[in-house]
């Protein structure tokens, strides 16, 4: 059994910092590890333009802790009104590194997204032409869909669809949750990548729903069966280079998580690290961990791995982490992996 491990840097491919009181809270809890993350534009209002994404890059670099390397990687929030010269003029002087797709009403902050896809063609198309990648929330809006199968659905409905009339397009579908959206991933020539989430690694449906309702398991996409959550483990452990971490670490405060219609999201940022050394080795993987955190996601974005590297390092004794953290915005609980954590990051 080994007793540590020295992997490069990681990056976090999809992570939600929020802004304000809430920003300030919980971006030291992913600049402690992570040294890039690509930032979700879902505030309220959401960012839609170039100026907005250089304003809060601004925000998030003053609420970082003194001497953090962590740099944020922006984001552009898709709207039917999106001016596809102010995504292209952004991604050329490097002030967003994608664009981010949430079908409208698919999840938190997702109003002003997307309702008609043949009204986001030319910037889908502008994107194409300038290798501006488009990161994907992939679940169909559809009241008639059942919750558990709107992400295969979305696969049929639109997203391939979009990949056939934008040849060219480079797609992120972002914290995949079930074997279909794993095998598309797999089966498709070039120019896809998915995301995967901590925790849906760790939970399946039965962890919200069964013995009570779990507030802090719920997030969007919804865990599903147990056999989508094997089909994730098998994509994360893999080694193919199409499968990288995106927490999807997404705080709220514990008032809006617990009560009669509560938010979705798991805040995974502080302890992502050591649930993922626990899955991999539990899946004989432990030396595949650094190219699912530090390499594929970077290949992907065409940037250089980072050069500094990270050590984690096995404990005897269980890690005691506070169920909670405080922010200015309220307390946020941390997800619960529902099982004992002996990998730390070495400080
Ligand atoms: O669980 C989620 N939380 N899924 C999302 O897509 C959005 C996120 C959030 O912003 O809270
Ligand atoms: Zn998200």
């Amino acid at each position: 059994m080994s007793e540590s491990l020295t992997i490069r840097r990681p990056d976090d491919w999809h992570l939600h910092l929020r802004d304000g009181a809430m920003l300030e809270g919980v971006l030291p809890e992913s600049a402690r590890h992570f040294a890039r993350a690509i930032i979700m534009p879902n505030l309220v209002p959401p960012v839609v333009t170039g100026a907005q994404a250089r304003a809060y890059r601004d925000r998030i670099r003053a609420a970082l802790p003194q001497g953090a390397d962590f740099t944020p990687l922006m984001t552009l929030y898709l709207t039917e009104e999106t001016d596809p010269a102010d995504v292209v003029a952004s991604h050329r002087d490097g002030t967003i590194h994608a664009v981010k797709l949430y079908p409208a009403g698919a999840t938190t902050n997702s109003a002003s997204g997307v309702r008609d896809f043949d009204r986001v063609r030319p910037t889908l198309e502008a994107m194409a032409e300038a290798g501006v990648p488009l990161c994907v929330h992939g679940e169909v809006t559809d009241p008639e869909i059942d919750i558990f199968d709107r992400e295969a659905v979305f696969i049929d409905r639109v997203l391939d669809p979009i990949r056939r009339a934008t040849p060219g397009l480079r797609v992120v579908m972002e914290h995949v949750t079930t074997s279909q959206a794993v095998d598309y991933v797999r089966t498709a020539k070039d120019g896809l990548a998915a995301t995967i989430t901590t925790h849906h690694l760790v939970i399946n449906r039965n962890h919200i729903l069964a013995g009570g309702i779990r507030p802090h398991y719920y997030c969007l996409p919804v865990a599903k069966r147990e056999t989508h959550r094997r089909a994730l483990r098998a994509a994360a452990t893999s080694g193919d280079a199409r499968f990288f971490l995106g927490t999807d670490s997404a705080p709220h405060p514990d008032a809006d998580k617990e009560s009669a219609c509560g938010c979705a999201g798991c805040f995974t940022a502080t302890n992502t690290l050591s649930i993922l050394a626990h899955v991999f080795e539990e899946e004989g993987a432990l030396e595949r961990l650094e190219a699912f955190t530090s390499l594929h996601g970077a290949a992907f974005y065409a940037m250089a791995p980072n050069a500094a590297r990270i050590t984690l390092r096995r404990r005897t004794a269980p890690l005691s982490l506070p169920a909670r953290i405080a922010t200015g915005a309220g307390p946020v609980t941390l997800f619960d992996p529902g099982f004992p954590l002996y990998w730390e990051v070495a400080e």
